[in-house]
């Protein structure tokens, strides 16, 4: 089969979060199932990697913007840039920006995608249209399947190329009121109804994830907890009903995760600076080192009977920061450490710098976006730490188990999925869960993680031994998305 995959962020050229490692992992295992496949992403900075150029095009979009295209050939899937002023020099800030600009750029990235299989042969052949199927991202790609429709399918030019739809976060939505809002879209007036939304939050409005949910040929979202909470008015954000309407084509599929960029036994980040690689033979030596190098790097007292806890991930509402913020007293009087990595609202992240500030024995942030340090303090916590109020997947508990790092998680979407909560009776599970995104049930989670830590060394070293012989990679995952892509090439 012929696959395109189209995101706002790829990593490693780009990622604000676990977007951008699905949309790096996922075509390389679809490729190791021997698809050939294409990543379209836009070019933010001024990588070095794409000057390998296959080909470059121009395009004309809305009369107005250019478009350069560059690839590159990685493991078995060209990576396609495109190359536009909208996009260029934003690296991270890729979210940033007048809501009507980010639109734009989108909507350029979306239609953009749509031909670029005409343009950039893929393993040197162009794609023909029979056999293809886009795969769009979140909201930011969601026109992709109302453009292939009202645009390409309907007139005949691509009568058989199909799409699906990832919903990795439905809390981002752009809406806009009747009229003029989503002018720019250059939706085509016969399918202005696949915009239409009511709900009692937004009233009558347009809705871009409204319109790709219906357009696209198969919906995935990233866990079964979350597929499920998608439908209920709590977690649809507005769009439950309409993915009630369409449960027919909807699924959920748990991501994996990349076992060559994320294993102990082969991390780059691990080899130098006093850390190490490690396995599960030698998880014990091999974790030692790298929370001795981690303390030692962070300034922290090098002291490997506390438990030292991590958190990694953006800072925002979602991500519960604020519910540490209220457990951090309890927390600081514990004998433990803390090292908080992440960037997001500018007051969490005062908050967070504060953290540092008042106990500073103890607690360590690293307000930023470092992927080294990410790998670090995965491989050199003890105790990873996801209060979030809702994770469509999440990513980062599931390597912190591959990395014998014991999950303490929020059991909501894809961590109540992947963190099978420990049972000391029979020595199953794989960490620690609570029921309720607040302060106290964290601590009580928290207490009893760190309660088997100091006192059931075995029990730890069972959890450490469970988590990281589970297979997480991408392999299972991309075959259960190949059923999807199957299902979405033959429907008509
Ligand atoms: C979004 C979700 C996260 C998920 C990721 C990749 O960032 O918030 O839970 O793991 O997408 O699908």
């Amino acid at each position: 089969m012929n696959i395109i995959l189209v995101a706002a962020e790829c990593a490693p050229w780009s990622k604000t979060g676990g977007l951008g490692d699905v949309a790096g992992a996922l075509p390389k295992a679809l490729a190791r199932r021997g698809h050939r496949v294409m990543v379209v992403v836009p070019r933010y900075g001024n990588y070095s990697e794409p000057q390998d150029i296959g080909v470059r095009k121009y395009y004309k979009v809305d009369g107005q913007v250019k478009c350069n295209v560059s690839s590159r050939f990685i493991d078995g899937v060209d990576f396609v840039f495109m190359d536009s002023p909208v996009f260029r020099h934003r690296e991270n800030a890729i979210y940033e920006g007048n809501r009507v600009d980010i639109l734009k750029r989108m909507v350029l990235l979306s239609k953009a995608a749509v031909e670029v299989p005409w343009h950039v042969p893929c393993g040197g052949v162009c794609y023909g249209d029979g056999n293809l199927v886009f795969i769009a991202n979140d909201w930011h790609t969601a026109l992709l399947p109302v453009y292939l429709k009202a645009y390409y399918r309907d007139n005949g030019m691509m009568k058989y190329t199909r799409s699906v739809l990832v919903v990795h976060n439905i809390a981002h939505q752009v809406r806009a009121r009747p009229a003029g809002g989503l002018r720019c879209c250059r939706s085509p007036g016969h399918y202005i109804d696949l915009f239409k939304l009511y709900d009692p939050v937004g009233g009558e409005h347009f809705n871009i994830f409204a319109a790709g949910l219906k357009a696209a040929d198969q919906v995935v979202t990233v866990s079964h907890g979350y597929a499920w909470e998608l439908k209920t008015s709590e977690g649809g954000w507005g769009l439950h009903e309409i993915i009630g309407e369409n449960d027919w084509k909807f699924r959920g599929i748990v991501n994996g995760i990349d076992t060559e960029d994320w294993h102990p036994a082969v991390d780059v980040h691990l080899q130098s600076d006093g850390y190490t690689n490690y396995t599960v033979e030698t998880v014990q030596e091999g974790k030692a080192q790298c929370k001795a190098g981690l303390q030692r790097e962070l300034g922290l007292p090098v002291r490997p009977e506390v438990p030292l806890v991590g958190f990694i991930g953006r800072l925002d509402h979602q991500k519960g920061v604020d519910i540490i913020a209220e457990a951090i007293p309890w927390m600081a009087s514990q004998d433990m450490q803390l090292v908080m990595l992440g960037t997001g609202r500018s007051d969490l992240e005062d908050m967070v710098r504060g953290f540092q500030g008042q106990y500073g024995d103890k607690v360590r942030s690293w307000v930023g976006f470092s992927v080294k340090m990410a790998h670090r303090i995965t491989a050199g916590a003890d105790i990873l730490l996801m209060p979030s109020r809702f994770e469509p997947c999440g990513l980062n508990q599931l390597y912190a188990m591959v990395y014998g790092t014991v999950p303490v998680v929020h059991a909501v979407g894809g961590l109540r999925d992947t963190v099978l909560p420990f049972n000391p009776f029979e020595e199953t599970g794989l960490g620690w869960t609570f029921d309720r995104a607040e302060p106290g049930k964290l601590i009580h989670a928290l207490g009893n993680c760190f309660n088997t830590f100091w006192n059931y060394k075995k029990s730890w070293e069972g959890l450490q031994r469970r988590g990281m012989t589970q297979d997480l990679s991408w392999d299972h995952a991309a075959q259960l998305y190949e059923q999807v892509l199957v299902a979405a090439k033959f429907q008509w």
